[in-house]
C-alpha cells in the first residue's frame, strides 16, 4: 500500500490530495480563484500567482486533517509527494513545486513531477476501477484539447492537438460574447439545454486531412461573435460592430448556447471516433477503453455524446466523477503513483515547467 501526497497549482485552482495506491481518495482539497478572475473574465496569471501563495498551507493542511493525519506526523505515512509540475503558468507552477519540494525534503520521501495534461487522463479511475488498455485519451480543458494514444498508465503518445484555442477557451469566450459569466462553460452548457441548437448553422471546423486529428476553435468563435453583433465595420482595434448581446432575448441567447455547443462538441467526437479507427487500420491497435478527461469533460452533451460513440463502437468509456473534472491535486497523486511503483522519481531539482513535451504517435 503506497500513500502520495498531491499537489496541484498550475492554473487558478489551489488542491492538495492523499491517495493511496493511485485510485482510493483519502482527501481532496480544492481551493479556486474564479472570484478573483471574474471581472477580467479570464485567468490573470500575477493574480493568480499571489493566490496560490496564500491558499497553498491551508490546503495542504485541509488535505492533511481530511484524511484523518496529524500535521506532526503526517510525513511518516506518506510514502512519496507528487506535483503537477508542467504546463501551466509559470508563477502559479513555481509556488506549488517549491511546496511540494519543502515538503518531500521535510518527511524525507521521493519527489514526483508529473504533467498536468496526462495526469487528467487518470481523474477517470480515481475512486473507480483500473483503466482498461489500450486505450484512447482525451483531454478537453480551458488550456488543452488533446488527443493521445495510451498502451499503459504511463506510456502515453500524442495524436492531436489544438492549433489555436482550446474547446474550454471557446466556451469561454462564447459565454462573453454572449453576455454570461465566468467561467463560461457550464453557464453555457446549463443555457443551452432550453435552447434550439439547430437555430445556427455553425462550422464544425476539420484540419487538414482525414488523418489529422488537430483541433481549430477559432472559427467556431468568430462565426458565433458575427452571428451576435454582425459584421464589423473597420478592422483590428477600429472594428466596430453593429449590435451586441442586448439585442437578443433570454430564449435566442439560449439558441446560441444550444448550436455552439452542438459544434464544439461535434468537433471532439469525430476527431475522438477518427482516433480510433485510425490505430486500427494503421497500427492494427484494437483500443479497449475511451478516457476523458478536462474540466469540459463535464459537459453534459459531450457526456452524452460519448456515452452514444462508445456504445455505437463497443468501448469502455471512462468519465471522470464531476469532482474530478476540473483541476484537483487527486488526479496528480493518482498518476504518481504509477510512477512509483515503477521505481521512478525525480532529484528535489526538479523545475517548474510552462509547456508539457509530448511523443507523437
Ligand atoms: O481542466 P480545467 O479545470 O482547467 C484547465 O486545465 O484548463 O478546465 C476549465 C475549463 C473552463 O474553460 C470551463 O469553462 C470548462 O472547463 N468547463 C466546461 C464545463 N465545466 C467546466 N465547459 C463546458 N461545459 C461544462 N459543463
Ligand atoms: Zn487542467
Amino acid at each position: 500500500m503506497a500513500l502520495i501526497f498531491g499537489i496541484e497549482s498550475s492554473c487558478d485552482e489551489t488542491s492538495a490530495a492523499i491517495v493511496c495506491d493511485g485510485r482510493e481518495v483519502l482527501s481532496n482539497v480544492v481551493a479556486t480563484q474564479h472570484e478573483l478572475h471574474r471581472e477580467y473574465g479570464g485567468v490573470v496569471p500575477e493574480i493568480a500567482s499571489r493566490a496560490h501563495l496564500e491558499r497553498l498551507w491551508p490546503v495542504v493542511d485541509g488535505a492533511i486533517r481530511q484524511a484523518g493525519l496529524e500535521r506532526e506526523t503526517a510525513g511518516q505515512a506518506i510514502d512519496a509527494v507528487a506535483v503537477g509540475n508542467r504546463p501551466g503558468l509559470i508563477g502559479s507552477l513555481l509556488v506549488g513545486v517549491a511546496a511540494a519540494k519543502a515538503l518531500a525534503w521535510a518527511w524525507d520521501k521521493p519527489l514526483i513531477g508529473v504533467d498536468h495534461i496526462e495526469a487528467h487522463l487518470h481523474a477517470a479511475s480515481l475512486a473507480g476501477d483500473e483503466i482498461a488498455m489500450p486505450a484512447v485519451g482525451l483531454v478537453v480543458s480551458g488550456g488543452h484539447t488533446s488527443l493521445f494514444f495510451m498502451e499503459s498508465a504511463t506510456s502515453i503518445r500524442l495524436m492531436g492537438r489544438t492549433i489555436d484555442d482550446a474547446v474550454g477557451e471557446a466556451f469561454d469566450k462564447a459565454a462573453s460574447i454572449l453576455g454570461l459569466g465566468y467561467p463560461g462553460g457550464p453557464i453555457v452548457d446549463q443555457r443551452a439545454a432550453s435552447g434550439n441548437e439547430k437555430a445556427h448553422r455553425f462550422p464544425v471546423a476539420a484540419v487538414g486531412d482525414r488523418e489529422c486529428l488537430d483541433f481549430s476553435y477559432s472559427g467556431l468563435k468568430t462565426s458565433l461573435l458575427y452571428a451576435v453583433r454582425g459584421k464589423p465595420v473597420g478592422r483590428g482595434k477600429d472594428a466596430r460592430f453593429e449590435r451586441d448581446f442586448t439585442q437578443f432575448n433570454m430564449a435566442e441567447i439560449d439558441d446560441f448556447c444550444a448550436s455552439f455547443q452542438r459544434a464544439a462538441v461535434k468537433a471532439v467526437i469525430r476527431n475522438t471516433r477518427l482516433a480510433i479507427e485510425l490505430l486500427r487500420e494503421q497500427h492494427g491497435v484494437g483500443v479497449k477503453s475511451l478516457v476523458v478527461g478536462g474540466g469540459v469533460s463535464a459537459n453534459s452533451r459531450l457526456r452524452n455524446e460519448m456515452r452514444k460513440l462508445t456504445s455505437d463502437l463497443g468501448l469502455a468509456l471512462r468519465l471522470p466523477a464531476m469532482e474530478y473534472c476540473l483541476d484537483n491535486a487527486a488526479m496528480i497523486a493518482g498518476y504518481a503513483w504509477h510512477r512509483l511503483a515503477a521505481g521512478d522519481s525525480d532529484a528535489l531539482s526538479l523545475s517548474p515547467w510552462p509547456s508539457g513535451e509530448y511523443v507523437e504517435l
